[in-house]
C-alpha cells in the first residue's frame, strides 16, 4: 500500500513524495510584459522547503495575446527565462521537482480581439477562429517556450489543456465547430494537442517530463478515456486532472467522499500506467492519505491548501495538522493579491 510520504519515479527524476502543487497564479505579482513583480523563488521556495515533492509553477503565457490577465508570468521571450532559473534553482535547493505550466487562454484571453478554436462573441469580446497559419505560430509558441523551460533548469512543462482555455476549446465538441482537420471528430478536435506534445518531444531532451493539465469534457468520460491514452502513447509522463468543458451530469458513486473533479482524476488514474494527480477540495493529511492509501491516484495536488500553509507536507508527516485554507467564499485572495490571504505569513 502506497503512502502519502513515499517517492515515486516520474520519468528518470524521484518525486521524494505524493503531494504536488498544483499551478496557481499569483495574480498581479507580475508586472504587463511577463515579468515578476513579487518574487517566485521565494513563493515556490517556501514550498519546497515546506516539503513538496513535485511543484508545477502557475500558468505562464507562452505568447502576450494568449495571456489571461494582463499582468501574468510570460515565457515567450529569452529575457524570461532568468526568474525561471531562479524558481528552478530555489526549489532544487530543497529536493522539489519543478515543472512550469503552458497556457494560451484561447477565448479567455485578455484583449478585446481574442483567438480561439471557433468564432464567436463572448461576453462583449470578438473571439475569432485561429487559421491554419495561426496555428501553427501557437505550436511553435509552445515548443519555444518549452525549450527556454529547460534551458532555465526546470525539470519540466505543463501544458494547460483544462479549465475552457484553448486546448479545451479544441478538444470540447460544445466550443469547436471547425470543418477543417482541427474540427469534427475526436481525433481532429485534439490534434492540436497531439502536434504540441510531439513537437515538444522532439525539441527537448529525454528527460524532460511533459506534463498535461486534463480537462474532462465528457460526462461519461468515453472520449476523455481515449484521449488520455493517446497522451500516455505519445509519451505524456504525468496527468494532472482537472475539468473543461461541458463535463455536467457526471456521475460520481454516492459513496465517493469526494469532488466530482476528484473522482474524475480517479478514472483516469484507473485507466493509465503513467503516474496521475487528482485535485480539488483535497484538504487534511487524512484526505490526502485516503486517497493515496487506497489507490485512487498516485499524487495529490493541493492548491489553496499550499497557499495557505507552505510547510503543509513537512507539518502533515510529522502529524502536526497544517493549517488550513478558509476556502475564503468570496473567492480565493490569490486571485487578487496573495499577500491579503488571511494565511498569509503564518
Ligand atoms: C488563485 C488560484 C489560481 C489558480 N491558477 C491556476 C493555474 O494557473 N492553472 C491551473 O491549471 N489551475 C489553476 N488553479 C486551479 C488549481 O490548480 C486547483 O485545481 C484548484 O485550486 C482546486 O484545488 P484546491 O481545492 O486544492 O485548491 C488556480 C486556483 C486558484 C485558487
Amino acid at each position: 500500500m502506497a503512502k502519502l510520504t513515499d517517492s515515486i519515479k516520474l520519468k528518470n527524476k524521484t518525486v521524494k513524495n505524493r503531494l504536488v502543487m498544483p499551478p496557481a497564479v499569483c495574480f498581479n505579482w507580475a508586472d504587463t510584459k511577463g515579468y515578476e513583480t513579487v518574487s517566485r523563488a521565494q513563493h515556490y521556495g517556501d514550498r519546497a522547503k515546506g516539503g513538496t515533492g513535485l511543484i508545477v509553477i502557475e500558468a505562464t503565457a507562452i505568447l502576450p495575446e494568449a495571456r489571461i490577465v494582463e499582468r501574468e508570468l510570460g515565457l515567450w521571450e529569452d529575457g524570461h527565462m532568468a526568474q525561471f532559473s531562479k524558481i528552478a534553482a530555489a526549489c532544487h535547493e530543497h529536493g522539489s521537482v519543478v515543472l512550469v505550466q503552458l497556457v494560451h487562454a484561447g477565448q479567455k484571453s485578455f484583449g478585446e480581439v481574442v483567438k480561439s478554436s471557433s468564432a464567436r462573441e463572448i461576453q462583449g469580446k470578438t473571439c475569432e477562429a485561429l487559421t491554419l497559419e495561426e496555428i501553427g505560430h501557437v505550436k511553435d509558441a509552445f515548443v519555444s517556450a518549452a525549450v527556454r523551460a529547460e534551458k532555465a533548469g526546470l525539470d519540466g512543462i505543463e501544458i494547460h489543456g483544462a479549465h475552457g482555455y484553448l486546448l479545451s476549446q479544441f478538444t470540447a465538441s460544445k466550443t469547436n465547430f471547425r470543418i477543417d482537420a482541427y474540427g469534427g471528430s475526436l481525433e481532429n478536435r485534439t490534434r492540436l494537442s497531439v502536434e504540441i506534445v510531439k513537437a515538444i518531444r522532439e525539441s527537448t531532451s529525454d528527460e524532460f517530463i511533459i506534463g498535461y493539465r486534463f480537462g474532462v469534457n465528457d460526462p461519461l468520460m468515453k472520449e476523455d478515456i481515449w484521449f488520455a491514452r493517446e497522451l500516455e502513447a505519445l509519451g505524456v509522463d504525468f496527468f494532472n486532472v482537472s475539468s473543461g468543458i461541458g463535463m455536467e451530469g457526471l456521475e460520481v458513486p454516492k459513496d465517493f467522499p469526494f469532488s466530482p473533479i476528484t473522482h474524475m482524476g480517479t478514472v483516469v488514474h484507473k485507466q493509465l500506467k503513467t503516474p496521475v494527480a487528482c485535485v480539488f477540495g483535497i484538504r487534511t493529511p487524512e484526505d490526502a492519505n485516503y486517497l493515496i492509501e487506497n489507490n485512487l491516484t498516485d499524487f495529490v495536488a493541493i492548491g489553496r491548501g499550499l497557499l495557505a500553509e507552505p510547510n503543509w507536507f513537512n507539518k502533515a508527516a510529522s502529524g502536526i495538522m497544517p493549517n488550513i485554507c478558509y476556502d475564503c467564499k468570496s473567492g480565493c485572495k490569490y486571485r487578487i493579491d496573495g499577500k491579503t490571504c488571511p494565511l498569509y505569513g503564518k
